[in-house]
């Protein structure tokens, strides 16, 4: 167990993935829950305990029980942020988004989910067919193709000119739901949540009048049905459905293709055989998707591991440290794409298990399926060129550098 004092958390904790990874795994050694000095908070690095936790309802993801916990204070917020659609309340466990959600996914909803999720990646795969030199994976693939996805099934059409605009905007409204953030982090992330919800207030308005075939116009079908929900309702499902699946799913569609391109032996595998894709994608989820750390609150006193939690305290699951447990997948730092990992914890667990997870394992699979395709055999990772936007448990990649080798001829 590591000698834990505020510095040496914070300096593990704002460090490179890799060391984040060590640092849990060697908490985990002694410690399934551990207190964090510094952060203030509950680290839950074992599997076990997070699956638990995950389900054990003395813990709440409502942050208004936190200790610590600031009200939204930006213009608008009082409109679209003091009520969210997913979050568990006492009167209604289950939450309006998952049952408006559920009620507007019917089954022709789904087929058209996949087709339109093909067709797109093999839009943006196409002009890769030829390339050479180093192409930016994420820039030119996994970004344009996530976010298309998500803007066409939901009806929220990235407006061509401010396509990357509207990313980071929906990347920063999906901070909404951190506990531990700069006032200039919240302000800008409230900030980011009002904007898109008012985005978001027009396009509904207009399918109101003129219905069209996604995911907007199936809400407000199902809102006038067996579960009312008023516009600015469905305006917020929307909206923690874009916020929640736009980045989430780019990023982890590119480090799952780091993760092949610094795993030669199992790319190779799997260029040999396709067949194991389906049951690839968890492997390459549980290895790293760039998701580390669940927020959730003590909503009533318990006992964990011989340690007391006081109501109001912040616990942190960490689903990196969960998937990396030696207890359930052994050798954990090592991609295996033949190992069973169905029981990664990537998408969480219990009643906010990701609603998304379905699309998101689609558009993995399909992203990897084309890349195998346009991928030259030779084509090597530059993690030389690779950037983060930041360091830390919120660092994301913001490019994928990958050198598909000299031009022909
Ligand atoms: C690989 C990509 C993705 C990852 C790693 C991911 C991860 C997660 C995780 C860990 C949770 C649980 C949160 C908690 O327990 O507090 C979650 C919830 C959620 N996800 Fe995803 N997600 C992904 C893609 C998506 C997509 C594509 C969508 C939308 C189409 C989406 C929509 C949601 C929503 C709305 C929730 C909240 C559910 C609730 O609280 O009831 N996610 N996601």
């Amino acid at each position: 167990m590591p000698d834990l004092d505020a510095a040496r958390v914070a300096a593990f904790l704002s460090g490179p993935m890799e060391d984040i990874a060590s640092f849990i795994a060697e908490i985990r050694e002694d410690h399934a829950i551990c207190w964090l000095p510094g952060i203030d908070a509950w680290l839950v690095s074992s599997h076990e305990h997070a699956r638990v936790l995950f389900t054990d309802p003395r813990v709440t993801s409502d942050a208004r029980v936190y200790e610590h916990y600031r009200a939204p204070t930006e213009p608008g917020t009082e409109r679209w942020l003091a009520e969210m659609p997913f979050r568990s309340v006492a009167s209604d466990p289950e939450t309006l988004g998952r049952r408006l959600v559920s009620a507007a996914l019917t089954p022709r909803g789904i087929a058209r989910i996949e087709d339109r999720i093909r067709d797109t990646v093999e839009r943006f795969a196409a002009p890769l067919q030829r390339r050479r030199g180093v192409v930016d994976l994420l820039g030119e693939f996994t970004a344009p193709a996530t976010a298309t996805v998500i803007g066409s099934i939901l009806g929220v059409p990235p407006r061509r000119e401010k396509e990357e605009q509207f990313r980071m905007r929906a990347r920063k409204a999906t901070r909404v739901i951190q506990p531990i953030m700069s006032d200039r982090q919240r302000s800008k992330s409230e900030r980011a949540w009002v904007e898109l919800c008012e985005y978001i207030l027009d396009l509904v308005e207009e399918r109101r009048l003129e219905p069209h075939d996604d995911l907007i116009s199936d809400l407000l079908r199902a809102s006038h049905a067996a579960t009312p929900a008023s516009t600015d309702d469905v305006v917020k499902v929307i909206t923690g459905l874009v916020s929640a699946g736009t980045g989430t799913a780019n990023i982890a569609a590119a480090r799952a293709l780091r993760a092949l391109l610094q795993n030669p032996d199992q790319l190779e595998l799997l260029r040999g055989d396709p067949f194991l894709l389906p049951e690839a994608v968890n492997e390459l989820l549980r290895y790293d998707a760039g998701i580390v750390l669940m927020p959730r609150y003590v909503a009533e006193p318990l006992e964990v591991d011989g340690e007391e939690l006081r109501r109001g305290q912040l616990l942190l699951i960490s689903v990196l440290g969960a998937n990396r447990d030696p207890a359930v997948f052994p050798d954990p730092d090592r991609l295996d794409l033949t190992r069973d990992a169905k029981d990664g914890l990537t998408f969480g667990r219990g009643a906010h298990y990701c609603i998304g997870s379905n699309i998101a394992r689609t558009q993995i699979r399909l992203i990897v399926e084309a890349a195998l395709e346009f991928m030259p055999p030779g084509a090597r990772l530059r993690e030389d060129q690779i950037r983060w936007t930041e360091k830390g448990v919120l660092s994301q990649l913001a490019n994928l550098p990958v050198d598909f080798g000299a031009p022909r001829g």
